[in-house]
C-alpha cells in the first residue's frame, strides 16, 4: 500500500477561472501511465523511465507528489528523494504539463515538497537543472534557492548541471546553529 502523505491535500488560492484550485496529493501506483506520460512530454531527455517511478512509488525513500486541476491528466508532478545518513532531500523531477504552466503549479508543489522534507527531518532541499533552463531557473531562485556549484556534462547530450540549494531551517536556527 502507498504510504499516505501526511499533510492534508494542499489547496493553491490563487485565481484559475478555468480550472478548479489544483490540489496536491501524494502519487499512487494508479498514476504511474499519467506520470510516464507527462514525464515524456516534459523532458527532451533524461527521462525518469517507467521502471524508475514504479521503483519510487514504492520505496520509502522518496515521495511523488502531484497536482490536480479538475481535469483527466495531471497538472503537474514533483519526484523528491530522501537519503539515509544525511538531512539533505533531492527534488529529483519536477514538471507542469504545458497547458498548465504559468499558473503557479511548480511553485505549489515545491512549497509542498518543502514542507514534506522538512516533515521529514531534513535540512535542506537540493537539485539539479540544466544551466539552458532558463524557466527552471527562475522558478528556484524565486523560490528562495541558492546556486552552490555546478556538474559538468551532467546531462545525456552533455549539457552542464547547475546545483541549487534552500534551507529548510528558520533563519533564527541557522543564526544560532540549532
Ligand atoms: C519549469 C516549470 C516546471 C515551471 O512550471 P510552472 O508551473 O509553469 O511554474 P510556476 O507557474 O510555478 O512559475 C513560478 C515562477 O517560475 C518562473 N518561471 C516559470 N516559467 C517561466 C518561464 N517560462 N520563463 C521565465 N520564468 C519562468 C517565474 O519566476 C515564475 O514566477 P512568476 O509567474 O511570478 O513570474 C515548467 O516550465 C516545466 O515543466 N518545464 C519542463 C520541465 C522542466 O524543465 N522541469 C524543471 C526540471 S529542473
Amino acid at each position: 500500500m502507498a504510504t499516505l502523505f501526511s499533510c492534508p491535500p494542499f489547496v493553491y488560492s490563487a485565481p484559475m477561472p478555468e480550472f478548479p484550485a489544483p490540489v496536491v496529493r501524494q502519487a499512487a501506483p494508479a498514476d504511474l501511465d499519467a506520470l510516464v506520460h507527462l514525464e515524456q512530454a516534459s523532458f527532451p531527455g533524461d527521462h525518469l523511465s517507467r521502471r524508475q517511478y514504479r521503483h519510487h512509488l514504492g520505496s520509502a525513500s522518496a515521495r511523488i507528489l502531484v497536482a490536480e486541476c479538475g481535469t483527466q491528466d495531471l497538472a503537474g508532478a514533483l519526484v523528491l528523494l530522501f537519503r539515509r545518513g544525511t538531512r539533505v532531500a533531492r527534488v529529483y523531477s519536477l514538471a507542469t504539463a504545458a497547458a498548465m504552466r504559468g499558473r503557479g503549479i511548480a511553485s505549489h508543489l515545491l512549497t509542498v515538497a518543502e514542507t514534506v522534507a522538512r516533515e521529514h527531518g531534513c535540512r535542506a532541499l537540493r537539485l539539479e537543472v540544466r544551466s539552458d533552463n532558463a524557466a527552471a531557473i527562475a522558478l528556484y531562485r524565486r523560490a528562495g534557492y541558492r546556486p552552490i556549484g555546478t556538474r559538468a556534462n551532467y546531462y545525456e547530450d552533455g549539457a552542464d548541471a547547475w546545483r541549487f540549494e534552500k534551507s529548510l531551517q528558520p533563519a533564527i536556527a541557522r543564526a544560532t546553529g540549532k
